[in-house]
């Protein structure tokens, strides 16, 4: 009769710890499920390159004084639609530098990379001044 019990208790144990066995990656399924989208996300999604600069809308930046595409009656600034690529590359480095003296495109020019004022550059050399 103990050792019947005894079986039964341990067939009991078996059992179980079969069942825990069996339903354990059942409950861990879940929370494992939550954890994953995560960096399951990012890692679908590799650093593309960055896009490269768009001369139009970085010349919306000097529309305020320059006019909207670079095109202004006033002599007040001085347009820029229609200036040769080299010669606005040259003007925004040498105001960025310091090298051109300046009351405000110093500070305009810090704001830009070399690449940005390249392609702001050929931007307004293709706009055509009124
Ligand atoms: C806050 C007003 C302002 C903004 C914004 C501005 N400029 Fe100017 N710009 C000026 C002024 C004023 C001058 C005359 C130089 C000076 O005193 O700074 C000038 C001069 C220039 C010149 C020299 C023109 C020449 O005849 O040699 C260039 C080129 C120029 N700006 C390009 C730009 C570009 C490109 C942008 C946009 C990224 C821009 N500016 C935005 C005010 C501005």
């Amino acid at each position: 009769m103990r050792l019947q019990h005894l079986t039964l208790i341990l067939i009991g144990i078996v059992f179980t710890i079969g069942l825990l066995g069996a339903t354990a990656p059942v409950f861990a399924a879940p929370a494992a499920a939550t954890a994953a989208p995560g960096p399951v996300v990012t890692a679908a999604l590799p650093p593309g390159p960055k896009a490269p600069p768009s001369g139009a809308a970085i010349a919306q930046t000097c529309a305020g004084c320059h006019g909207t595409e670079g095109q202004l009656k006033s002599a007040a600034f001085m347009p820029l639609a229609g200036m040769p690529k080299a010669q606005l590359v040259q003007a925004m480095h040498d105001f960025r530098s310091g090298k051109r003296p300046a009351t405000l495109m110093r500070h305009v020019a810090e704001g830009f990379s070399d690449a940005e004022i390249d392609a702001m550059a050929s931007y307004f050399a293709k706009v055509k001044p009124e």
